[in-house]
């Protein structure tokens, strides 16, 4: 098994193959992760709240991005690794670069997550331009939460979605390689999809986005915090076994049976 790299999560949209990532915070998961076949580990400032006990991913700094990613590159072998811009870490394109180069020289990371869309474009331009792959998040943004007021689903009025679509595209302009789609229309989750040549990943965004991802914990059922009605118990149909439930939860998003209706956005 080769190692996963851009090309091969771009060959796999080329060829409609679903890409299985999934939230990683230190070694041990990320050795049963990757056993399991996962595609793409995604070290989340998801974090804050399944690991820390925090009640949002706000209060999580840099140094623990570090730390963690770090605990999951260290043993990595196959997948890609990427790690979140945590939240006042990526105010400025330089104060951004200056954070995803300790995420990659210090933590091992493969590629940087941020979160937003037409005000990252800059930055995005000025990672990319300096050689840092870049991930873009839209959708449900977490660190927005208190200007949201809620985890809800997003894009779901007309010139919301058209915004959102808007943004896709120009963060693709801008470099982004890959994109994560969080709690949206499925239809609209497709129309990016169809829209754009990079992959897009999606979370309670349906079942067309050229791959999922899921929380760790919630899908194992462990988590601290409410499970998401878009996730699924995959330890407890596997009997409680880790590897199994995250094989099942791989072997779903490939033949497209995660995500079913019941976890889906119209
Ligand atoms: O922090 C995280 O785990 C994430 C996923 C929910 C996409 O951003």
């Amino acid at each position: 098994m080769g190692k996963v790299t851009i090309s091969s999560l771009n060959r796999m949209k080329r060829d409609r193959e679903k890409i299985a990532m999934l939230t990683s915070y230190d070694a041990s998961f990320t050795r049963i992760a990757e056993k399991a076949g996962v595609d793409v580990l995604l070290v989340g400032d998801s974090l804050g709240m399944v690991v820390q006990g925090q009640d949002s991913t706000l209060p999580v700094s840099v140094d623990d991005m570090v730390y963690h990613t770090g605990c999951v590159s260290r043993v990595a072998q196959h997948a890609m690794v990427i790690a979140d811009m945590p939240f006042m870490s990526h105010g400025t394109p330089e104060q951004a670069l200056n954070t995803a180069g300790r995420l990659m020289k210090e933590g091992g990371a493969h590629m940087v997550k941020i979160e937003g869309g037409a005000p990252q474009v800059e930055t995005v331009r000025h990672l990319t331009e300096r050689a840092v792959p870049v991930c873009g998040h839209l959708g449900l943004m977490p660190q927005s939460i208190h200007q949201i007021g809620g985890y809800r689903v997003q894009g779901r009025e007309e010139r919301a979605g058209v915004q959102l679509l808007e943004d896709a595209v120009a963060l693709q302009r801008a470099g982004a390689q890959l994109l994560v789609l969080e709690c949206i229309p499925a239809l609209l989750a497709a129309e990016v999809t169809q829209a754009l040549e990079i992959p897009v990943i999606g979370i309670g965004a349906g079942v067309e986005t050229d791959g999922q991802v899921l929380v760790l914990y919630d899908m194992l059922g462990i988590s601290v915090n409410k499970v998401p009605s878009f996730a699924r118990n995959f330890l407890e149909e596997c009997g409680g076994d880790i590897g199994s439930a995250i094989a099942t939860y791989v072997k779903a998003v490939r033949d497209k049976t995660f995500p079913a209706k019941e976890h889906t956005f119209e």
